[in-house]
């Protein structure tokens, strides 16, 4: 049986979503490659990000909750570092985290010496990791994985040599890999992204003292002594608001705020694919910290129209596009979505994913191999969707449902909690209003 979610009323009110899945990581590995203690307020719990403190824990950090009540994960943690050379050797279960499996390599493999494993769930065996493998070899490491592509991945770590490296697609996960790598490399390490994508990595990294540089779509690196990072604060994950966000500007009556909510402008690319499908959001900067803006976002329902999306919208949207594909259902006239071929490597295909998630709800939809179009207006009707264990496509479906004409069962539900295990409670609360 399925969870079911069904047409019920405005969303009203207002509330500070989850902390952010990406930062949070980054935050659990910058606090373990750091020496002495690092305090992170507003540590992410849910089922990716504790797979990061599990594995941090068996490199040898100590991991503990300074919040009253906590039990494995609180919203304050104090983490004693092993330093950037001090790494256990371990094996190490990723779950379904693919940024762990693809950022932790590049610390592990600057260790000198030493061997690890990393492996996860089914789904991350199916996640690539050749696109960390080729550039960590050419600094120097030794890396082997699944027919030289998939997980279980085994790194052996040598001596590195900074390299100019660059990136083949838009991705944070390999820029970020190459950035802990070439903290431990001899001489600079160069990043070219063929587009921007997120750069929290860089942020936290220049924040705890590292010597990091851009310009002209490249990221330099230096090697460094040690990482000092005090305190890392961690917003409100915008990918998780955007859930609530696009139902508020679908639901009738709606007038729904998100507090706290992390603004880098890196991430909050379906802003500016809103505005283009004529959205009109309140957006409260509240100020930054740790290198992290911030702010209060309010949406209320619009008439939408349909959007060209593709090129430098892709890395800055790349979570978002499901819900841009959802919106584009309730808007005037065609939405395509291009240059996107990435989503089919995500937690699933989610190009296949998504089509077949709103086809089955009465949506138009064309799928190509890099996107796909979507014939708008007609709304959606509702029926029943799969989440294939992707915690974005079991929200997809949530909303989709309070919002489709006739409800949506969705199973598998729970793959909620990989990013957002409150979903379902904070979505009930603003309906209650
Ligand atoms: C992430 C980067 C993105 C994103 C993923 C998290 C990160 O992947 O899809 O959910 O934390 O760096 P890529 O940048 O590799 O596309």
């Amino acid at each position: 049986m399925g969870s079911r979610f069904q047409p019920s009323g405005p969303l009203r009110g207002s509330l500070r979503p989850p902390p952010d899945k990406s930062v949070s990581h980054r935050a659990a590995l910058v606090a373990a490659m750091a020496e002495g203690q690092t305090l992170i307020e507003g540590y992410l719990d849910a089922a990716d990000t504790r797979s990061t403190l599990a594995a941090i824990g068996r490199l040898g950090a100590q991991v503990e909750a300074t919040a009253a009540g906590a039990a494995v994960v609180s919203p304050r943690l104090a983490v004693r570092g092993v330093g950037l050379r001090g790494a256990a050797t371990a094996a190490i279960d990723v779950g379904n985290a693919g940024t762990l499996l693809r950022l932790l390599p590049g610390w592990l493999a600057g260790q000198g010496a030493g061997s690890w494993t990393l492996d996860g769930d089914d789904s991350i065996r199916r996640r690539p990791v050749d696109r960390i493998a080729v550039p960590l070899i050419e600094m120097g490491a030794g890396i082997e994985c699944e027919n030289s592509v998939f997980p279980p991945l085994r790194i052996e770590a040598a001596p590195l040599h900074g390299i100019s490296y660059e990136l083949p697609i838009a991705s944070a996960q390999v820029k970020s890999c190459l950035l802990f790598a070439g903290l431990l490399a001899d001489g600079e390490t160069r990043i070219a992204e063929p587009l921007p994508s997120r750069d929290h990595s860089e942020r936290m990294l220049a924040a705890a003292g590292a010597e990091i540089e851009r310009g002209d779509g490249v990221v330099t690196v230096r090697p460094a002594a040690r990482l000092e990072p005090g305190t890392i604060a961690v917003p409100a994950d915008f990918s998780s608001a955007a859930f609530l966000l696009v139902a508020a500007l679908l639901v009738r009556d709606s007038d729904v705020t998100l507090e706290g909510v992390g603004l880098n402008p890196t991430r909050t690319g379906l802003l500016s694919i809103l505005e283009r499908m004529g959205a009109e959001l309140e957006i409260e900067p509240e100020g930054e910290r740790g290198g992290e803006p911030s702010g209060r976002l309010r949406a209320r329902p619009c008439q939408l129209r349909g959007a060209e999306v593709g090129g430098a919208d892709v890395p800055l949207a790349i979570d978002e596009l499901p819900l841009v594909a959802l919106l584009a259902c309730f808007a005037e006239g065609e939405t395509t979505i291009r240059g996107a071929a990435e989503l089919r490597r995500k937690e699933s295909d989610r190009i296949a994913t998504v089509s077949e998630a709103l086809s089955a709800l009465g949506a138009e939809v064309e799928t190509s191999e890099d996107g796909m179009r979507i014939e708008g207006g007609g709304g959606l009707r509702g029926g029943r969707i799969e989440s294939h264990g992707d915690h974005r496509i079991a929200m997809l479906g949530a909303i989709a449902g309070i919002a489709a004409r006739e409800g949506v069962d969705v199973e598998g539900m729970d793959a909620a909690a990989v990013s957002y295990p409150a979903f379902e409670r904070d979505l009930a609360s603003l309906l209650r209003g």
